[in-house]
């Protein structure tokens, strides 16, 4: 079936490599890109897009609903994949308005807008439509150290204003399934990695800084536990929701990768001593800083990925090994991609607030 396609927050980091897997994995699909280009999206990420596809990128707010059904009706989509939010937990500790203005008023904006012309105009009337959405492991909170991993059925429990906005949209995507029967999918994805993530994030801020001979900021004691997915995973598993997915089930996502904060930096550390050496081969690992800890910082995610895995085929391809390298040359093959973003007033603001408060 030839799909069209509404994607929103297309220019950021998942929704641009989702793009470029989708172009690459179906040809004939078109592609309607619905992005406000924040602080976190570029056009810069599109770039490498495919010429075959049809694409169309539009400016503008997942919150505008009359923008929304005007893309719905003109482009005759049938197939919503959203991605669009504010994403950064220690943005939302600065400010959580943004967040709860983008990711609950805006995916209600979102799912209003499919609810008119999907199901009150009917405008779809020859085949099967579909509200996806992103969500993330956050919502389930924090894990002990021996507890077993989240499954769809843990119940949520939010700690950050971040995961209690996205907790809060995926309950009122549920429930636009349960209350109109919108035919919709949720997946909650673990800690995502890969070429084009913003360097607000561990992985390519610790790259950045390397590179850069700055200090490596470490949260606390380090001793932290993310659940890593290279992104194209991800976007694999996606896609497969959309495609063979149950309507109105939610699908857990995750890389079962499981080191400690401490131990991704010294690998990144590592990878760089190798690919490129500080004067007279000094260990990067020297820059490894601990700073003052994120309140309430979540100490552990984990996923169980059974269900995805045994009702989709779905697992991931790389390892953290494989993945990390494979990042860490993207960035060294990519400077200038780096240098737009550190030289631009808000990630230099940006670093100010987060960091000078923490000592480092
Ligand atoms: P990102 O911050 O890199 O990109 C977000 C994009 O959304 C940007 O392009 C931004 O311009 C756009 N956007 C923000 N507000 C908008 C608005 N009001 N209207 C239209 N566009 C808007 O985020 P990401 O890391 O690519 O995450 C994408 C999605 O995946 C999010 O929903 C996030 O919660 C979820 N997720 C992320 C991770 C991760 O590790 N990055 C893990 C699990 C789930
Ligand atoms: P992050 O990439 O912000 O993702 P999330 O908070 O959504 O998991 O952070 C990943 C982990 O790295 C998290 O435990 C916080 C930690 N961290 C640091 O130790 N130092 C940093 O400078 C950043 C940005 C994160």
């Amino acid at each position: 079936m030839k799909r069209n396609v509404l994607i929103t927050g297309g220019a950021g980091f998942i929704g641009s490599n989702f793009i470029r897997y989708l172009q690459k994995a179906e040809p004939e699909i078109n592609i309607v890109n619905l992005d406000l280009l924040t602080y976190a999206g570029s056009l810069e990420n599109l770039k490498k897009l495919s010429k075959n596809s049809d694409y169309h990128f539009f400016q503008g707010d997942i919150c505008n609903q009359h923008l929304v059904e005007s893309l719905l009706r003109e482009h005759n989509i049938d197939t919503i994949i959203h991605f669009a939010a504010e994403s950064h937990v220690d943005r939302s500790l600065e400010g959580p308005g943004a967040f709860i203005q983008t990711n609950i008023v805006g995916t209600h904006t979102l799912l209003e807008a499919a609810r008119q012309v999907w199901l009150n105009e009917k405008r779809i009337s020859d085949k099967p439509v579909r509200f996806h959405h992103i969500s993330t492991d956050e919502v389930y909170g924090s894990l002990s150290p021996t507890a077993p991993p989240f499954e769809e059925t843990t119940p949520y429990a939010p700690n950050s204003p971040y995961a209690a906005s996205k907790a809060s949209s995926d309950h009122l995507v549920r429930a636009y399934y349960h209350s109109f029967e919108l035919p919709i999918t949720i997946s909650n994805c673990s800690n995502n990695y890969g070429p084009y993530q913003f360097p607000e994030k561990l992985i390519p801020l610790m790259i950045l800084n390397a590179l850069t001979g700055k200090p490596l900021p470490i949260y606390g004691d380090g001793q932290q536990i993310r659940d890593w997915l290279y992104v194209e995973d991800h976007c694999e598993a996606i896609w497969k929701i959309i495609q063979h997915g149950s309507t109105g089930e939610s699908y857990n996502i995750g890389g079962g990768n499981q080191p400690t904060n401490l131990e991704i930096v010294e690998t990144i550390c590592a990878l760089l001593d190798d690919k490129a050496p500080l004067p007279d081969n000094e260990p990067h690992r020297q820059l490894i800083q601990f700073v003052k800890d994120r309140p309430g910082h979540d100490r552990r995610y984990a996923m169980n990925i059974t269900k995805i895995k045994n009702t989709l085929g779905w697992q991931p391809n790389y390892n953290l090994e494989k993945g990390l390298e494979k990042t860490v040359q993207w960035y060294l093959d990519n400077i200038d991609w780096l240098n737009k973003i550190i030289e631009e007033k808000d990630y230099q603001q940006w670093v100010q607030i987060n960091y000078q408060k923490r000592g480092n």
